[in-house]
């Protein structure tokens, strides 16, 4: 297929396929910043961990078994760009680990007063926002300090825990953390339900210092995720519908071409847009969220009318066959309503997404947008030219032609039909389809 767009995506796929495992391979996810390190180690802790989100690290002591008891220390620190804000860090017993269930120290920064920290548990009443969630004594933890690092510039708590072996595997110990902006007296309050505030509990094992990197994997996944939409439903298929339009045989003919271009843009761009939205719907069924409804919703839609658009491979009917005309409008119909859906739920994901670069990603998006409407403003602008010459051609032909007729009456108005605008291109045919829809359809387009 010389005509095919076959090399560019194909880079492109395969560097989003190579990168996750180069980078997996050479990078230590988990390894804490320096400066907090020199933190741990000033507390004499001898473990130290990066967590995938918000920011935070932590540290803690080895874990003695004292009658059947963890006992240990932690720090745990991260960035509170807020004046006022707290920063909170439990364990879970329960199997599932997240928040419900969870007892907590939570440190308070008020501007009204010096950082302070208690302990908490949270329970569905706080998650249904049943009421406020107050200070209570818990066996597993007390929190001893809470303080600003001016090297880091963190604020972290100093937590003793005390955990029983019966209650608690420290091999496999349900950890979550989460960080606030505002907080009343010692009632801190709901924190922001963003990916990275959901996503912020983890399995750890504190007697190796191992942690899965499935939430970095996430992490990294999520941009996977973005980038082959937006290179597969963003860029892909609307380059293949601008192909279709324009240069199918009006205002360009490119005989067979403009066919081979759509087909093979469209399949990889379906192709490369279908493997991320399989990543997307891996993600969202191993994060525990309830923000996507609209991106979910949208995405389902696109998948499924594009999956539609795509099986004119196998489905397409013969040009002969009557139901063609059917087939072409709903084609057409359904193409153009992709194209807005896809760029609301491309702007929607990164919304969702609040990456850090949201900007550049912002700016990619409406690079590739601006790019595609200047080219099909260009084209446009040159079909009515085209069409309007056609027609002061016509119009030229048609008054030599009527002073002709006025002496030569057997000349009739068939041939002026014969020269409308694009019928004789229409005749040379684009070889793959020459009917009569296509015909009405280039003759209406710009009109
Ligand atoms: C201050 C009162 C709090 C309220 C009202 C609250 C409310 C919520 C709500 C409604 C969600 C679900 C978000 C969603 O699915 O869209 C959630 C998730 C979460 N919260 Fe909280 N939260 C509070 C405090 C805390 C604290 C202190 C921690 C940490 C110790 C925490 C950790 C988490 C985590 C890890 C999740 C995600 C996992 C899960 O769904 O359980 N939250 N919170
Ligand atoms: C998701 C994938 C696809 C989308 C979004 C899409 C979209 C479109 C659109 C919008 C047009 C109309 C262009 C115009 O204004 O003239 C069109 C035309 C066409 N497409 Fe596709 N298309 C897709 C896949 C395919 C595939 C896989 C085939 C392979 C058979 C195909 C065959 C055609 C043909 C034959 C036409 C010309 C119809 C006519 O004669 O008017 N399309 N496509
Ligand atoms: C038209 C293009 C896109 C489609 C069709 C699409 C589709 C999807 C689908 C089906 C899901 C699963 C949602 C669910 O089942 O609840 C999802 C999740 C998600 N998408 Fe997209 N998406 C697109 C573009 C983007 C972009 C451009 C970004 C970001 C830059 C993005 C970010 C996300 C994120 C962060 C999630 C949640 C992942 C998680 O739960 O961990 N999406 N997407
Ligand atoms: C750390 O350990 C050393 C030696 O065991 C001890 O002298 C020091 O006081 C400890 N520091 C802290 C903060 O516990
Ligand atoms: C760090 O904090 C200490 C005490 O809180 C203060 O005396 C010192 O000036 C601070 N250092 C810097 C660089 O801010
Ligand atoms: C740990 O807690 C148990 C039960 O609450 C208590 O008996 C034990 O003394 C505690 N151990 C330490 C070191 O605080
Ligand atoms: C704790 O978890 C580890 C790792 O999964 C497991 O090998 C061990 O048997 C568990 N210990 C207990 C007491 O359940």
């Amino acid at each position: 297929m010389q005509y095919s767009c076959y090399p560019i995506p194909f880079l492109f796929v395969i560097a989003i396929v190579l990168s996750p495992t180069t980078a997996l391979a050479h990078q230590h996810y988990h390894r804490c910043t320096a400066k907090f390190y020199e933190l741990t180690k000033s507390k004499n802790m001898s473990r130290c961990l990066r967590l995938p989100t918000l920011g935070a690290e932590m540290g803690w002591s080895a874990p003695l078994l004292k009658n059947c008891h963890h006992v240990f220390q932690v720090v745990f620190g991260a960035p509170l760009r807020e004046e006022k804000g707290w920063l909170a860090w439990g364990v879970n017993p329960t199997p599932e680990g997240r928040m419900v269930g969870s007892r907590a120290a939570i440190g308070i920064r008020d501007p009204s007063g010096p950082p302070h920290c208690k302990t908490y548990r949270v329970g569905y009443e706080t998650r249904r926002e049943c009421g406020p969630l107050r200070p209570r004594d818990v066996e597993e933890m007390k929190c001893l300090r809470f303080e600003h690092d001016n090297r880091t510039g963190y604020y972290y708590l100093t937590a003793t825990l005390n955990l029983s072996s019966t209650d608690y595997n420290v091999s496999k110990l349900n950890i979550v953390w989460q960080s606030g902006f505002d907080a009343d007296g010692d009632v801190p309050k709901k924190h922001a339900s963003n990916l990275k505030n959901i996503d912020s509990f983890e399995t750890i094992d504190l007697v190796s210092g191992q942690c899965s990197d499935m939430a970095f994997i996430k992490i990294y996944l999520r941009q996977v995720h973005g980038i082959m939409n937006i290179i597969g439903w963003g860029t892909l298929l609307p380059v293949g519908v601008i192909i279709a339009r324009f240069f199918r045989e009006f205002p360009i003919e490119t005989e067979y071409g403009w066919y081979y271009f759509h087909v093979s843009c469209q399949s990889i761009g379906f192709s490369t847009g279908a493997i991320g939205w399989g990543i997307g719907i891996w993600l969202a069924h191993s994060s525990p969220h309830h923000i996507l409804l609209t991106h979910h919703v949208l995405g389902i839609t696109i998948f499924v009318f594009a999956t539609l658009q795509t099986l004119a491979i196998r489905f397409k009917p013969g040009k002969t066959d009557d139901f063609r005309k059917v087939w072409n409008i709903y084609h057409h119909f359904l193409g153009y309503a992709l194209l807005p859906l896809i760029f609301i739920n491309i702007f929607e994901g990164i919304k969702i997404l609040k990456p850090d670069n949201k900007n550049t990603w912002k700016l990619a998006v409406t690079g590739i947008l601006t790019a595609l409407g200047v080219i099909t403003f260009i084209l446009e602008a040159y079909t009515w030219k085209k069409f309007i010459d056609y027609k002061n051609q016509d119009k030229k032909e048609g008054d030599i032609r009527r002073k002709c007729e006025s002496t030569n009456y057997d000349q009739g108005g068939g041939s002026i039909n014969k020269h409308q605008h694009g019928s004789e291109i229409n005749q040379d045919g684009s070889g793959e389809d020459s009917s009569e829809e296509q015909h009405q359809q280039h003759q209406r387009s710009p009109q």
